[in-house]
């Protein structure tokens, strides 16, 4: 019987699911867990590309052995330091004491650094190469996808690239690992909340590895999290190099905090008008409720994205602050921005936004409102000209 894990040719899947993690990173909520992919190269050298979370140790090592059994592994191969990758790097090295360890200049310092391991190296160059035997392995430096010794190995034996974090997802591989036999309904959002949450802030980078990449005969992608993909390799470089690109469709975020309803009612009215002048996607996120990993999603799907919250002790809501710095830290481009803010005795909120506007580069499309206390006539019509400044600024594209 042919092996489950059988990739392709002698590659095989050795990772593990995480059911159990509420959160990634501690900030980035798993509503479908998320796996963490590594292939063993079963050739006459074997090499093992990437290891686990420590915490699947156990599974993983089994899956290691029901593929190779007592044989040694030759090399470690590490595209990305992140401990969901690393973190089992001293424990295959206590298993394989004679393991070559590969990576790059930058990769070593960081083994040292996080697990305290030494010994045999073999550090390369973009562009370096290194033969199994029947496979033939290249090396690509891909630095700041997201982190800085990211790199990337492509198997010019299978045309086979293993990307690293690149081209990955949220969301466990439940029994299938390759797109072609699996229901990958559940994959796309996650693949946009991921790119947004976690490689967000480096577009550059990312266009920049695309582009080195470009030429490479790719027929599957191993990444380390979600599926393996070979069917679907265009639709997915294509949600990369959209969203590396900050391109958006037409459609508005509107972000507010809120404490007793009141700001609530300026964003109500926000909606309606700009509904009313023809925009179809309007999402709304009480920034309170809705975490900002999905918040983040969709303001890298929309191309306007309107904020709005109360003061709060003489500052900006607190929720608020949070949502607007993490919108910064991933500079995101080209979007229109209006927003609205609410006081009971004297107004920060507004003055705060606009501080968040201007280091955000964003165009503003008209003047904030500023509402006191509760909703009047002339708040709502403030609200309305927003609304339909933001509409007319979307048609014209
Ligand atoms: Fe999945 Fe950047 O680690």
């Amino acid at each position: 019987m042919e092996k489950r894990s059988l990739v392709k040719g002698k590659i095989h899947y050795v990772g593990v699911n995480d059911r159990n993690k509420h959160l990634f990173e501690g900030m980035w909520p798993l509503p479908y867990g998320v796996s963490y992919n590594s292939y063993l190269i079963d050739d006459e050298m074997v090499a093992l590309v990437d290891t686990v979370d420590v915490c699947f140790f156990e599974q993983f090592i089994a899956k290691i052995k029901a593929v190779i059994g007592e044989k040694p592994i030759q090399y470690l191969i590490i595209n990305h330091m992140e401990p969901d990758h690393s973190g089992s790097i001293a424990l295959i090295k206590k298993y394989y004491p004679d393991i070559v360890i590969v990576g790059n200049k930058q990769t070593f310092g960081m083994i040292e650094g996080f697990y305290g391991v030494v010994g045999d190296q073999y550090v390369v160059k973009d562009g370096d190469f290194l033969s199994l035997g029947h496979h033939k392995l290249h090396f690509y430096l891909t630095p700041m996808v997201h982190w800085p010794e990211t790199m990337m190995t492509f198997d010019e034996t299978d045309h086979v690239l293993f990307s690293g974090d690149a081209f990955g997802c949220f969301g466990t591989l439940d029994g299938g690992f390759i797109d072609s036999r699996i229901n990958l309904d559940k994959y796309w959002d996650e693949m946009e909340r991921y790119y947004s949450n976690i490689v967000g802030k480096y577009g550059s980078p990312v266009q920049k590895a695309l582009q080195k990449l470009g030429g490479l005969p790719i027929e599957m992608i191993c990444s380390t999290h979600g599926p393996i993909w070979t069917e679907q390799i265009g639709k997915v470089v294509g949600i990369y190099d959209r969203l590396s690109r900050y391109e958006a469709e037409e459609g508005v975020v509107i972000a507010y905090g809120t404490m007793y309803g009141n700001t609530e009612q300026m964003a109500e009215e926000i909606a309606a008008e700009l509904s009313a002048n023809g925009v179809k996607n309007i999402v709304m996120h009480n920034v309170s409720k809705s975490n900002p990993s999905y918040i983040l999603k969709d303001i890298f799907k929309y191309k306007g994205l309107i904020v709005g919250c109360p003061t709060y002790s003489n500052q900006i809501y607190p929720e608020m602050e949070s949502l607007l710095s993490k919108i910064l830290v991933r500079e995101v481009k080209g979007r229109y921005l209006g927003w609205f803010g609410s006081f009971c005795w004297a107004g920060a909120a507004v003055k705060r936004i606009a501080e968040f506007a201007e280091k955000s580069k964003m165009e503003i499309v008209a003047d904030p409102v500023e509402m006191k206390q509760a909703m009047k006539p002339i708040t709502r019509e403030q609200c309305a000209i927003l609304a339909r400044a933001m509409a007319d600024r979307l048609k014209k594209g």
